[in-house]
């Protein structure tokens, strides 16, 4: 079924998958993981051939992937009627959080009444429905928190036994509160050690059921011996559940039910209208919530702004584009690219021809994919060559749709140093070139009108001034057609790291430490795409380092450039650089020591606390930090030391900002490196 969203809520995972923290094994073949939102509640607004139990017009809540859009697509069997007096907002807080309690506590868990049940992290929205469904089922509940806050909600909600999740000390106090005997079940979200002193606590048939993803992800093993007391383990992924064809529907219509029985209540949620779907995300991500953050889709709401997504349009196949300098280096892949984006004739440009170096290899592998790529020897700025290649073109009866210019020719020198001869020869390629393309194919639809242009022309370069007075007039001409109502886009590259002049002059290490990134030439066209489809005259496209470049490039400290290099990113960019370069001088203690000092301002900003309160030799997860905090942080870090910490080594025994700190240092590899300058990120 189509459904129309009105209000969707928000999971944990989803500021995670948005920051691109969730491990891979989270996504991969998770229905429920192909985009964000899952938690939904709308109106049908179509059904597929068999779909008997609902009409368009229905209202109806339940899983749907994807669901933070207008329309999502599901299962039928995912979702749920909604109670006619619910409300979107309260109906999008039922889905993942009661379906997770009625599976595993109330079908799987099979409580009987008057059983004691451990509820870890029941603050939370699973633990909140855990505490209603336990309720319902007549369980004595303990329920551990993170937060005194939250342990003061726990309280405010009738939780007679309210323990504090954060240190393991809830063991003995469970053994108190139940003379000893344990809990007949337990809901697990704590990882390591809490999971066996949990699984301790379990009396003889106990249950066990973890919803805490991380050890499990982490393949973290299990000790076997308290399964004597015929104690059940039980796992659970909704994804498994749900879009089981004989458990899912009967899953999702019996906590419907119990929905509609008012046996299960709304959860408490916090509303954020769709315009501000960021600041829903924010609040998620700083746990500033309690219960569920709601994403309402009213249309009476300030509208949504929506950035469409853009097909990227096919090339005409019958139709030829004409690349110059396309038969080596940047330009054939260009030619590459536009065989994957349809072309399938080309003519490939260059004063070589067939006997430029690259160019065989070129044209065999444009021919292994049925791409006719013909060879022209000319030179782009002799007008009469150029015409001559068009006509060729032309009596191949696939007409000209196209051109890519890429031609250049370097000779890098001091301007002063420059004749006149030098200066042209550097200039006329591109320069005079681009104009003979763009008289020659006056007249003719074209569906493209590509100029190469450098990330130099906007910031200048030393010992360049002809290359980058020649990719300025690139991006004039560029937008002088798109005012003529013609098609042209000049995009200004940065360094590419796989093919063409930088990566044949092995210059990717010397760009990098001046702040000029190489970026694979598969992530320039997929930006390329993008920029083509939005149909933008002049854009670039790289990854700049701007505190280097602005030691190199003076101009960019103007304040012409203060759009271009963000206030701040140089000051921060020379501040890392100033901490790295000082630390590759210090001992290794001194080093982990400062490398702890910047981190523990890290967490103390995520914290909103005063660093001197982190005590460094502490565990992460004593500070309060929960999985949300801990991607903050990461990221943080990430951006800071240009280093990968995966999100999963944030938590458990061991994990203080001392042993970040010292992994830090080992990946940096400044023990082995004292006194080089810093590896770039
Ligand atoms: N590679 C990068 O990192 C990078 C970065 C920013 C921008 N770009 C832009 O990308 C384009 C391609 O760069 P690249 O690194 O691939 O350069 P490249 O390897 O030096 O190739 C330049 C090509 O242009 C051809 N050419 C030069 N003068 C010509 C002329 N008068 N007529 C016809 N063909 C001519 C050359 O072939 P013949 O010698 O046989 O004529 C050669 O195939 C350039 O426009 C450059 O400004 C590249």
């Amino acid at each position: 079924i189509l459904v129309e969203l009105r209000a969707v809520a928000l999971n944990y995972r989803d500021p995670m998958r948005a920051n691109g923290l969730l491990p891979p094994e989270a996504v991969e073949g998770s229905p429920l993981s192909r985009g964000l939102g899952c938690d939904g509640a709308g109106i049908v607004s179509a059904v597929g051939p068999g779909v008997t139990a609902y009409k368009t017009g229905d209202r109806v809540s339940g899983l749907m992937a994807a669901a933070l859009g207008s329309h999502a697509l599901t299962h039928a069997g995912a979702v749920g009627p909604m109670p006619g007096t619910m409300s979107y907002i309260e109906a999008a807080t039922f889905p993942v959080a009661f379906l997770t309690v009625h599976h595993t506590l109330a079908d799987q868990a099979r409580p009987l009444p008057g059983e004691t049940l451990l509820v870890h992290g029941g603050a939370g929205a699973v633990g909140l429905a855990a505490l209603q469904c336990a309720r319902h089922l007549g369980l004595r509940v303990i329920a551990t928190a993170g937060t005194e806050t939250k342990r003061d909600l726990l309280r405010t909600l009738g939780v007679e036994h309210v323990l504090d999740s954060r240190s393991l000390d809830f063991a003995p106090r469970v053994r108190e509160l139940t003379d000893g005997k344990g809990v007949d079940i337990v809901v697990n979200s704590l990882s390591g050690e809490a999971i066996a002193q949990s699984l301790d606590l379990l009396r003889p048939n106990g249950r066990f059921i973890e919803l805490g993803k991380r050890d499990i992800f982490l393949n973290n093993p299990l000790l076997l011996r308290p399964f004597h007391r015929s104690l059940t383990f039980l796992g659970f992924n909704l994804d498994s559940i749900v879009f089981d064809r004989a458990r899912g529907p009967r899953l999702v219509l019996d906590t419907a039910a119990r929905v509609a029985a008012g046996q299960y209540r709304p959860l408490p949620h916090t509303v954020c209208p769709a315009a501000r779907v960021d600041e829903a995300f924010r609040l998620l991500q700083h746990s500033r919530h309690v219960g569920k953050v709601v994403v309402a889709f009213d249309p009476l709401d300030e509208p949504v702004p929506v950035e469409p997504a853009l097909g990227v349009p096919a090339l005409d196949g019958e139709g030829t584009y004409l690349v110059t300098g396309g038969l080596g280096g940047f330009g054939a892949a260009t030619a590459e690219w536009l065989a994957d984006r349809g072309a399938r004739h080309l003519a490939l440009v260059g004063r070589r021809g067939a006997e430029a170096p690259e160019a065989a290899a070129v044209l065999q592998r444009l021919a292994a994919r049925g791409v006719t790529a013909t060879a022209y020897a000319a030179d782009v700025t002799d007008e009469t060559a150029v015409r001559e290649v068009i006509a060729a073109v032309d009596a191949t009866g696939h007409p000209l749709r196209g051109v890519v210019h890429c031609a250049m020719q370097l000779d890098d020198a001091p301007l002063a140093d420059l004749t006149d001869e030098r200066f042209a020869a550097v200039f006329a390629p591109k320069a005079a070139g681009a104009h003979i393309l763009d008289r020659l194919t006056t007249g003719r639809a074209l569906d493209l009108f590509l100029l190469h242009s450098s990330v130099t022309a906007a910031t200048g370069n030393l010992a360049q001034a002809p290359y980058v007075a020649a990719n300025a007039h690139l991006e004039a001409l560029a937008r002088a057609r798109r005012n003529a109502g013609r098609t042209a886009t000049a995009l200004a590259w940065g360094p590419i790291a796989d093919t063409g002049y930088v990566a044949r002059s092995n210059l990717a290490a010397t760009m990098t430490g001046l702040g000029f990134e190489p970026v694979t030439s598969t992530e320039a066209f997929a930006a390329a795409d993008h920029i083509l489809a939005a149909g933008t005259d002049v854009a670039g496209i790289g990854r700049y380092r701007w505190g280097r470049a602005r030691r190199l490039l003076p101009s960019l400290a103007t304040p012409r450039y203060a759009a271009l290099v963000p206030a701040g990113a140089a000051d921060a960019d020379e501040s890392r650089e100033e901490l790295l370069r000082s630390l590759a001088a210090m001992s290794t203690e001194d080093a982990v020591r400062a490398i702890t000092e910047a981190l523990a301002r890290h967490l103390a900003g995520v914290l909103h606390i005063d660093p001197s309160e982190l005590d460094p030799d502490r565990n992460l997860e004593d500070f309060g930090v929960d999985s949300l905090m801990g991607a903050e942080f990461i990221l943080q870090a990430r951006e800071y030391f240009g280093i990968h910490i995966p999100p999963g080594e944030l938590m458990g025994g061991g994990r203080t900002l001392t042993h970040f700190a010292r992994l830090i240092h080992d990946r940096l590899g400044l023990h082995s490196s004292q006194g080089a300058p810093p590896p770039g990120p």
